[in-house]
């Protein structure tokens, strides 16, 4: 299973990557604005900021809503480093905007995908990504993970190449529910991936494993 982590703050990005077990980042406009990048010149250079930092891939959101509009975003975005992946919401122009990616070998992201319905559209269309969005599902009392046990199900039975990205992780349980039933790709913020790091037995026999050293160092 592939770990990407869920934010566009670059230290958090860093502090990910030295961990050495980083595959890649997703960010997305509200992200984005989270850090405070204001205009289409700070948008692009964070991007490649990001990008040097991250030998993988990184999904960078369009937030044109138009076929045409969407297209014109892509490219440019793909065009600023090999490993962008163009992020592209689940709308009828971006399933459209997705396929015209994939005829071009340019990588997508499919996002806000709630439904198995929305998933074999995408991946009909080639999406290389797709991202269901678990935490919310949650909140409003369905269970994300079954969206992702389901979605993973349907793409093995047809043999669809789209890889399944399960987002709007909220903690450590959710990484680990996904892996149980086959996500290949998580992202998470990463209090959530360093929450896997925690168990009190660790820390306990550590401290043992410390004390005791005591006796013959
Ligand atoms: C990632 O691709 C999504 O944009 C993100 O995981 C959404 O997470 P949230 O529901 O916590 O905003």
């Amino acid at each position: 299973m592939k770990f990407f982590v869920d934010t566009a703050n670059l230290e958090q990005i860093k502090e990910a990557h030295n961990l050495g077990i980083l595959d890649g980042v997703t960010t997305n406009p509200s992200l984005m604005a989270k850090e405070g990048i204001k205009g289409q010149e700070a948008v692009i250079e964070h991007y490649k900021k990001i990008c040097d930092i991250v030998d993988g891939d990184v999904s960078a959101e369009v937030i044109s809503t138009d076929f045409e509009g969407i297209v014109k975003e892509g490219e440019a975005l793909a065009a600023l480093h090999p490993n962008i992946v163009v992020k592209v919401p689940m709308i009828k122009e971006g399933i459209k905007a997705i396929k015209h990616f994939s005829n071009k070998g340019i990588r997508t992201n499919c996002t806000l995908v709630f439904s198995a319905g929305q998933a074999i559209l995408a991946a009909k269309a080639g999406a290389t990504y797709l991202s269901p969005f678990i935490g919310r599902v949650d909140d409003i009392s369905w269970d994300g993970v079954d969206l992702i046990d389901q979605i993973v199900h349907i793409y093995a039975t047809y043999g669809f190449k789209t890889e399944v990205l399960a987002a709007s992780i909220r903690n450590p349980l959710h990484i680990i529910k996904c892996a149980e039933v086959g996500a290949d790709v998580v992202t998470a913020p990463l209090s959530a991936i360093t929450a896997l790091l925690k168990h009190p037995l660790t820390d306990i026999g550590l401290a043992k494993f410390l004390a005791d050293a005591k006796k013959f160092a």
